[in-house]
């Protein structure tokens, strides 16, 4: 026995180890993902007291869609996550069905409105959710937590808002000060719909206002926000009305967005003459902004579900854990010639936990350029000037025969994102794709920035004035980086990676 006992010991040990790198193998290091188990909205994001929360739908059982719950995670700074219990779990109706917690938000009711808390407490959570019971309604619910949502009270008298319909859900609640009062918008979603509502309590709500019926009606719409941004180099601010719907390519998901003016009643759009969307992406959705946020950040904060309901379910990311989110963005406005558009950055906290690997700057490149760095974790910044060439690449995630393609063309001034080559693409038919957007040069100049991470790409371009959001499934692992010019040189001006602690 005590022979084969090293033999035994390492072979149990090699078997953990093979079981967990196995399913592991996708698991992105600096984007949040549970522990286990399927994931999608983000739900509730609200900062209270130096904690970010970053609820969220969860199935506790298992790694597909189903028992919708609100998982929950904490942040100090919006970079590393801590997993909590399950904050909201679906619960068992009296006439035997259950209601599942819908995607929601989470707001500090720091003046007790609500009257749940004790008199004087600044520092109660009121979560709003959409509480559905499958196949017979949705309605919107609240609980109420007086510990940092760590335990929670369901209202003894859910719900808050009830239409008698089957779809109506994702309410969004933001404080309106002009009028003390708290407005939520939630949507009617097979109506193209949002609708306003006040409340001066979060129990009793009035209709101010419906939108919709504009913009893209490819999909339905669902989690909506309404967010008051500022609009960059001035003191004012417009107000954005995010809604999950349709992508530019039939039949899949994304973001769009509505600017206008919002006067604590209805709200106005910008004209516009083409639909705006927030990512370009296939795998950026149902985004919704912080509540609360401390004033030293200047600019609203989202974070969104990495995936797209066409193949959520099949993404081979092994059986432990499906889905994920995307890092902590802030954005605001920018004042173009075609009316306000959206620019998002990644937030600042994020650089506090990289190391710089490599930089240059000034290089010329004539065909083919191999960076002296591989990995799949890091972020990548750089500045090119395609001068003569007439096309550039920045090659990713590349082994023998695979790689993720990002290629601008100068001529058409055509930017795309091409994951036909990125790896596992077969899992289902939809998955292999490319997206197209235009970005014309800013003085003759490209700028790319992308958050890599073993199966997210985050890309901004422009310096935030267009993001892309995929997942890939690279086989072969080799992390090459490359970047190439065709028909002539081409200029780096500045490149630098940093891979992430
Ligand atoms: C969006 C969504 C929401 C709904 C939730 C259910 O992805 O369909 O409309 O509340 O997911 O999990």
């Amino acid at each position: 026995m005590k022979k084969i006992a090293p033999f035994l010991s390492f072979f149990l040990f090699s078997l953990v180890c093979f079981s967990q790198t196995i399913p592991q193998e996708y698991r992105p290091q600096y984007h949040y993902t549970a522990p286990k188990n399927w994931v999608n909205d983000p739900n509730g994001l609200v900062y209270l007291d130096g904690e970010y929360h970053l609820f969220y739908q969860y199935n506790p059982f298992g790694n597909v869609w189903g028992h919708m719950s609100w998982g929950h995670a904490v942040s100090k700074d919006l970079n590393r996550w801590e997993t909590l219990p399950v904050a909201l779990p679906e619960f068992d109706n009296p006439d035997g069905t259950q209601t599942m917690i819908f995607s929601g938000c989470a707001v500090i009711d720091s003046l007790n409105t609500s009257g749940f808390f004790e008199k004087g407490f600044t520092k109660g959570m009121v979560a709003v959710f959409t509480s559905h019971i499958e196949g017979k309604a949705q309605h919107q619910s609240i609980a109420y937590s007086a510990d940092k949502g760590r335990t929670w009270k369901r209202y003894d008298k859910n719900p808050v808002l009830d239409l008698g319909m089957k779809d109506f859900r994702d309410p969004n609640v933001i404080w309106y000060p002009e009028k003390q009062v708290w407005i939520m918008t939630v949507v009617k979603p097979l109506e193209y719909t949002a609708q306003f509502y006040e409340s001066k309590d979060l129990k009793t709500w009035s209709l101010l206002s419906e939108f919709g019926k504009q913009g893209d009606m490819t999909k339905i719409w669902e989690c909506p926000s309404l967010t008051k941004v500022p609009v960059e180099g001035s003191n004012e601010s417009k107000w954005v009305l995010m809604i999950s719907s349709g992508h530019r390519q039939k039949n899949y998901l994304a973001m769009q967005y509505f600017v206008g003016d919002f006067d604590g009643k209805t709200f106005t759009p910008q004209k516009q003459n083409e639909i705006l969307y927030v990512d370009e992406g296939k795998d950026f959705y149902a985004a919704i902004p912080f509540s609360n946020l401390p004033k030293s950040h200047t600019k609203p904060i989202m974070i969104g579900w990495i995936n797209d309901w066409e193949y959520a379910r099949e993404i081979p990311t092994g059986d432990t854990w499906r889905g994920g989110f995307s890092v902590a963005r802030e954005f605001s406005l920018k004042k173009t010639a075609e009316g306000f558009r959206l620019v998002q950055q990644p937030v600042a906290q994020l650089k506090s936990a990289q190391k710089e690997a490599f930089r240059i700057k000034n290089k010329v490149i004539d065909g083919v350029y191999n960076l002296p760095f591989k990995g799949e974790v890091f972020d990548l910044e750089v500045e090119l000037r395609p001068h003569r060439a007439k096309v550039v690449t920045l090659n990713v995630f590349q082994s023998q025969g695979e790689a993720t393609v990002i290629r601008y063309d100068v001529a058409t001034q055509e930017l795309s994102l091409d994951r036909t080559k990125s790896g596992q693409v077969n899992f289902h038919p939809r998955f292999s794709s490319v997206e197209r957007v235009k970005v014309p040069l800013k003085e003759g100049k490209l700028s790319l920035r992308l958050l890599a991470d073993k199966s997210i790409l985050e890309l901004f371009v422009q310096n935030g004035e267009q993001a892309l959001t995929e997942w890939v499934f690279p086989i072969q692992h080799e992390g090459e980086i490359s970047l190439t010019s065709e028909g002539g040189k081409a200029n780096i001006s500045a490149l630098s990676i940093h891979t992430i602690r």
